[in-house]
């Protein structure tokens, strides 16, 4: 199978005005078809700035990045962004947020509502057309904003802490809907977040970022997620015997990484 995206020895630093900060050093992933890659890692060990470039917001300092093959150069609606913070138009409605990315690439207007009422559906707000967005919810948002990054029929998902602002309950029945989303789309994902239980309950492959400068230490490939997809409930899932001890390792790898950079 070939790769959806690859990234080779790839470099990034800020500069700064004394040393430049070496945001990603040496990165070197490939993402299959139908992988969840999750990167999990504290706060500043470039998390972000990997996503970036994947989004084609920023360009590496050296090493290459190709989508099937062709080199990222920018942004492109072969990607879809789903941002921590929604990113949504607040004087659009729900609908009119969703098909905004195809209006702008042409697409006729019965088409792209038609699209965009399948991507409501997809993530349950198919009622909810028609609302402001400050009506909803910041769960709702963020479906909204996932809803939105499909309907362009991306490559691949990037997913910046999408559920980083939501209280413990909505934010376990979204990771819930974004593995329902990921199995029936059949999409490539990247995601990003900084709590071990959410990596590894979401990810088919978890990598383990540490800073300064940001690198891949860690990779796991992981079935939580295929047992939830196959009927095993989340609770049972997170708090059975394979889980703790795999979560208890990653703890105890990060904190060494921690003191061994304090
Ligand atoms: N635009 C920027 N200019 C300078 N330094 C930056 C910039 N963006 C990020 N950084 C630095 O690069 C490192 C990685 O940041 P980031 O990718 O945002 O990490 P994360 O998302 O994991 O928190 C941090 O040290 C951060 O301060
Ligand atoms: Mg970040």
């Amino acid at each position: 199978m070939s790769a959806i995206l690859k990234l080779d020895h790839l470099n990034v630093s800020y500069p700064t005005a004394g040393e430049p900060i070496r945001a990603l050093d040496n990165i070197c992933i490939e993402f299959q078809p139908e992988e969840f890659v999750v990167a999990l890692g504290a706060s500043g060990c470039g998390k972000t700035t990997l996503l970036n470039v994947m989004a084609g917001f920023i360009n590496p300092t050296s090493g290459t990045i190709a989508l099937k093959d062709k080199p990222i150069h920018g942004p492109g609606k072969d990607r879809g962004v789903v941002f921590q913070k929604h990113a949504l138009l607040p004087w659009l409605n729900v609908l009119e947020n969703v098909e905004f990315g195809l209006k702008i690439q042409g697409v006729g207007k019965a088409q792209r509502r038609e699209i965009a009422i399948d991507n409501l559906n997809l993530v349950g707000l198919a009622d909810f057309g028609d609302h402001p967005i400050y009506q909803l919810s910041g769960g709702m948002q963020q479906r909204v904003g996932l809803a939105r990054a499909l309907t362009s029929d991306p490559e691949i998902l990037l997913m910046d802490e999408p559920l980083g602002a939501l209280d413990a309950f909505t934010r376990e029945s979204m990771q819930e809907l974004i593995l329902k989303v990921w199995d029936k789309t059949h999409k490539t994902v990247f995601f990003i977040t900084h709590s071990i239980e959410e990596a590894l309950f979401m990810a088919t492959r978890l990598i383990v970022m540490s800073p300064r400068p940001g690198r891949i230490t860690h990779q796991y490939d992981l079935d939580f997620c295929r047992k939830f997809i196959a009927g095993t409930p989340t609770r049972a899932i997170k708090s059975s015997q394979d889980f703790i001890k795999i979560r208890e390792e990653i703890l105890a790898i990060i904190h060494g990484e921690e003191e061994e950079t304090m």
